[in-house]
């Protein structure tokens, strides 16, 4: 397989379907240590020698400022210096932690991250966000600070679990339909069985366009001012629905999804007949269920207010690739969602 790159103006080397070994062409003899967890450093056992290693428990409770301690005193107990070199290997929480750590630690590390999820390769590791939570409170210490590369090998996603396979499809639908041109959501519907097979060929260019869309919406908005937000459709009600059903992220984010779509009907914006494809395809990748928001899920979607005002904001679509924000009340959205 031929590798593609995407140099997107974030400035990380993004390589797409290089296998995860060639990371060494970017070291430059640099001391290197690489932050993983077991799973993957016992399914990849060589792939490291040579570096030191940092292994991380896996999961989303890792995402501390306890871990940050713990990596660092490792980093001391290294005699790390400033011309040390950092890889995260792993998913999005490995990738968040290894790139604020780096970007802290005697005021910065150069680093880099070999992602082995879908979500990570089409998502987390792309765009320039690293961090921990603080207690509840999801990402709220963090830096945007780039990798030197991003390696995303689809060969790693062979052995995901299929529910983490599943959750990054969520991603990527959410990018069929964000992004302004039908050609991801009519591939999606042409090649649906592939997909789910893992096929690397189909996977290397679906990567690719979600790799591209975002690398185009980060270059007009890294930090987060407002553009970047269309990355959210589907987020609002999707990290309501991921706290109280305990579903992965990108599984949450299609039902989250669901209750965008209806909003956008009910609002008059988005014609019932595109409702219904983009309901077929999601239907096809096997999310047909539905999530019907609960008093639970809105005391969630409460924390969520701008402060002072009372309004939730949400992506809406009026057409596959055509985003608008909806600024409301959360009485509002019960109302719509009746
Ligand atoms: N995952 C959303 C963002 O990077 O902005």
């Amino acid at each position: 397989m031929t590798e593609n790159t995407n140099k997107s103006m974030s400035n990380s080397d993004i390589k797409i379907g290089l296998p995860a070994v060639a990371f060494k062409e970017f070291l430059n003899n640099r001391r290197t240590v690489v932050i993983s967890d077991h799973n993957l450093f016992r399914l990849y056992p060589d792939v490291f020698d040579g570096c030191d290693k940092i292994i991380l428990p896996s999961g989303e409770d890792a995402k501390s400022l306890k871990t940050i301690e713990v990596i660092i005193s490792e980093f001391v107990k290294l005699n790390l210096d400033r011309n040390s070199f950092i890889i995260g290997f792993g998913g999005g929480v490995i990738c968040d932690i290894t790139g604020f750590v780096a970007s802290i630690f005697m005021r910065g590390l150069s680093f880099g991250f070999i992602a082995s999820t879908l979500l990570a390769q089409i998502d987390a590791a792309i765009g320039g966000k690293n961090g921990v939570n603080f207690g509840n409170h999801k990402n709220y210490i963090g830096c945007f600070n780039n990798p030197e590369f991003v390696i995303c090998d689809p060969i790693l996603l062979k052995t995901l679990s299929d529910q983490e396979y599943k959750s990054g499809l969520g991603e990527v639908l959410k990018y069929a339909l964000i992004t302004n041109k039908t050609e991801l959501f009519n591939y999606l519907n042409q090649n649906t069985e592939s997909l789910l097979n893992r096929n690397q060929d189909i996977l290397k260019f679906v990567i690719n366009k979600c790799v591209k869309t975002k690398s185009d919406i980060v270059s007009v908005d890294l930090f987060d001012k407002g553009f970047r937000q269309i990355l959210n459709f589907g987020h609002s009600f999707g990290h309501c629905i991921e706290k109280i059903e305990n579903i992965p992220h990108g599984m949450a984010v299609v039902y989250g999804m669901k209750i965008a779509l209806q909003i956008s009907v009910k609002k008059g914006v988005l014609n019932p007949d595109r409702q219904n494809e983009i309901l077929m395809l999601f239907a096809k990748f096997g999310f047909n269920q539905e999530i019907i928001m609960r008093d639970e899920h809105f005391k969630i979607l409460e924390g969520d207010k701008k402060k002072n005002l009372d309004l939730i904001k949400l992506v809406i679509i009026n057409d596959i690739g055509k985003t608008a924000f909806l600024e409301l009340k959360i009485d509002e959205i019960k109302d719509l969602l009746k």
